[in-house]
């Protein structure tokens, strides 16, 4: 095996995108799509990757950070220029070079693994990944001669009636001698309708000089598509978000409707699991096992264990235990840390709280910047009152506490182990452990109050 480079093209605007995020920062299935591409190289023996960069520099590197070495261009005259800004790192390198553009975001490790194979099989200086598309429009076309061999790619924009024809294209992914690239570089010109110098020029240059070009032709168009605007930005989501949902239930998930659920790329998911219509799971989620999540339902960054229910809620970068009942209406907000067996019921908001195991809050409940221990039960409409109009306070309910209906706890405030707070009560100061606090008005009942009014006499 012969070392192995890699170059991904992302210095484009991507003008088509008609965007202020540079292209292959948009994200697919919740990942960005240069990183879908770094996340496939990755899988490959590779020793360099090299991406190149120049609109949104910064940002696609704040977004890939140290999975690769970077190359800047300043200027975007086209592909092949592109690839030139790789020369210092890797010119003097000898071995296989594939190049791909960070705007194929479905492009799969085994495929790239088959195209290094064949390219390194028959010892040419140029293998193009191909494939076949029903709409060719927008893609270079592979151009073939005598035998079938690969002569050429013409670019649509320069390509003849007779040639817009031809439905082979150019995914844009190709393998490269190294040291034959960066030679037929140097003689790429840019006399094409788009006045850019073409990578794919390349191809019919060494065809030219007599050396070996091949093609690999991808089975799957869909693999390949470009993203060049936001109509295949959405074809892009939707053949991934199959492509997720099915690895998924190949896993053992069930997956209801598989049409209105979106997961996201990185999400992993236990067997047996239910997901319900409507459900969005984003992000570095990980749920367990025997989960039942949705119908319509957002979790995004949450580590959920075994046998836990989310139903018809939000649930946001928090961590939620095993057999944990959430919702149906239920909002948890970042930064919240329920343990095991606890209840979330309904239209109850919990924020950047931890929630002890067995512990309930079950109607109608904000519980906000608190700390709660074990089988706390909080009653129907209970409030922390975290807020002062400038900080936020901590609100303490110990292990055991019972708060009655309708309690207002203001914060900051312990409520001591064991102690019952009255339904109803403002509390503004500590609790002690095991002690009842009432803190409302008493009940005053004024007899015959109504009977004597004036208006009823
Ligand atoms: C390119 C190919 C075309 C192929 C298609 C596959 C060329 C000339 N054409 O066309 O044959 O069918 O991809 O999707 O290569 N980029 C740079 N610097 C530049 C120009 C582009 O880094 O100066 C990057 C872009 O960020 C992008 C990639 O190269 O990620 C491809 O550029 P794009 O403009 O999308 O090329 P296509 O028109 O799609
Ligand atoms: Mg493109």
């Amino acid at each position: 095996m012969s070392n192995r480079y890699a170059i991904i093209l992302a210095a484009g605007q991507g003008t088509r995108m008609k965007s202020k995020l540079y292209k292959v920062l948009h994200p697919v299935c919740g990942k960005p799509m240069v990183q879908h591409v770094i996340d496939q190289v990755n899988q490959l023996q590779i020793e360099d990757i090299v991406t190149v960069i120049g609109h949104g520099a910064e940002k696609v590197q704040e977004q890939l950070g140290d999975s690769c070495k970077y190359a800047l261009q300043e200027q975007q005259l086209g592909t092949a220029h592109a690839v030139m800004q790789a020369e210092s790192v890797l010119s003097a390198k000898s071995g296989t070079t594939l190049v791909i553009c960070g705007d194929t975001p479905l492009i799969k490790a085994e495929t790239m693994k088959e195209l290094i194979a064949l390219h390194e099989q028959s010892q040419a200086k140029a293998t193009i990944l191909t494939a076949y598309a029903d709409n060719p429009a927008g893609y270079g076309r592979v151009l073939r001669g005598e035998g079938g061999l690969v002569e050429k790619i013409v670019e649509h924009k320069d390509a003849s009636e007779e040639e817009r024809y031809v439905k082979e294209i150019n995914t844009g992914t190709y393998c490269f001698d190294n040291q034959a690239l960066f030679s037929a570089l140097q003689k790429v010109s840019n006399e094409n309708v788009q006045g850019e110098y073409y990578l794919p020029d390349v191809i019919e240059i060494l065809k030219e000089e007599g050396e070996v070009v091949t093609a690999f032709q991808s089975s799957e168009f869909e693999e390949t598509l470009g993203v060049n605007d936001r109509v295949a930005l959405s074809q892009a989501e939707q053949i991934l978000r199959k492509r997720i949902n099915e690895k998924h239930m190949r896993n053992g998930v069930t997956i209801i409707d598989p049409l209105t659920t979106f997961i996201e790329a990185d999400v992993q998911i236990g067997q047996d699991t239910v997901i319900n219509p409507g459900s969005f799971i984003k992000g570095k989620s990980i749920i367990g096992q025997d989960c039942l999540i949705g119908p319509n339902t957002e979790i995004s960054n949450c580590e959920i264990g075994d046998g836990t229910e989310v139903l018809q809620s939000v649930v946001h970068e928090s961590s939620i235990g095993s057999f944990v009942k959430i919702g149906p209406f239920a909002h948890v907000r970042p930064q919240s840390d329920i343990k095991d067996s606890v209840k979330i019921g309904n239209f109850v908001e919990i924020k950047k709280t931890v929630f002890g195991k067995g512990s309930k809050a079950s109607h109608l409940s904000y519980i906000g910047d608190a700390e709660v221990g074990e089988n706390v039960n909080i009653g129907c409409g209970s409030i922390t009152v975290n807020y002062d109009g400038k900080n936020k306070y901590l609100t303490k309910i110990e292990d055991n506490v019972f708060i009655g209906c309708n309690s207002n706890l203001v914060a900051p405030v312990t409520v001591g182990e064991g102690a019952y707070v009255a339904a109803g009560s403002t509390i503004t100061q500590d609790v002690p452990q095991q002690a009842l606090s009432v803190a409302r008005a008493r009940q005053v009942n004024k007899e015959d109050y109504v009977k004597n009014l004036k208006f009823n006499k």
